[in-house]
């Protein structure tokens, strides 16, 4: 049974995600902050998790035993102060992931796919993006940065977009439902191959320009 680790999937599009792999039959493990299962999903391996704190984050890792086919940081916040949009949708992400697979935790040719924005794309801009927009910027720079070092890691690791999604975050005027949003970035995650790593996606599979 393949296994996957999604990371920040109490609500949203994380307990979409959780619930598409579970009815896919995969082993779910997934993070809470509170470590409380996602969606009272009891059969999911529930693990917790603020990913803007590195102790919890070394004291989840020892708990791990054995790598995950699938990563997906999807944790993220819209408001707040502009360090703490940072801290959260920036910093965050590239450090939990780096320190999985520092710690070996991701199988060769495993996947890694990480939760940015539209809103996050420059598109040749330089002027600010706004507090959210300029976190996913960064986000997606240093994910650029680190795309030859993760290959070598042997990761095959992309950038989404899953469109925009009624959640919390997204408000209920939002064009999709967080089933089409999780069915569209597990279709795109399933069919995913080494030739695309380092790509911008959109949940629906179209290439997003940076
Ligand atoms: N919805 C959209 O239209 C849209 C569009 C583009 C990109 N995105 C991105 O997609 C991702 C999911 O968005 P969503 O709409 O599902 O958002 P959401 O409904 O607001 O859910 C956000 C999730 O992130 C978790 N989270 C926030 N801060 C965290 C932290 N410090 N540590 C761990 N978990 C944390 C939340 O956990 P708690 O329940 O504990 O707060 C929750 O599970 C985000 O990265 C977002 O930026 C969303």
């Amino acid at each position: 049974m393949p296994s996957v680790l999604i990371i920040g999937a109490s609500r949203g599009i994380g307990l979409g995600l959780v619930e598409r792999h579970l009815a896919d039959g995969w082993e779910v493990h997934a993070t809470t902050r509170d470590a409380s299962p996602p969606g009272r999903h009891s059969e999911v391996e529930t693990l917790q998790l603020d990913v803007t704190d590195s102790a919890e984050l070394d004291t989840m890792i020892a708990s791990i035993d054995r790598p995950f086919d699938r990563i997906i940081h999807n944790a993220g916040i819209m408001r707040g102060t502009r360090d703490r949009i940072m801290e959260v949708n920036a910093d965050a992400p590239i450090r939990v992931v780096q320190t999985l697979l520092d710690a070996g935790l991701l199988a060769q040719d495993g996947i890694i796919a990480l939760m940015t924005s539209q809103l996050g794309a420059r598109r040749g801009r330089t002027g600010s993006l706004g507090d959210y927009g300029d976190s996913k910027a960064a986000l997606n720079d240093e994910f650029r940065r680190r795309t030859e070092r993760w290959r070598e890691a042997g990761a095959i690791a992309i950038v989404i977009h899953p469109g925009w999604v009624r959640t919390d975050m997204g408000g209920s005027g939002a064009s999709i439902s967080v089933k089409e949003s999780a069915d569209g970035i597990t279709r795109l995650l399933d069919g995913l191959d080494a030739g695309r790593h380092g790509e911008f996606l959109t949940w629906d599979g179209r290439r997003h320009p940076w």
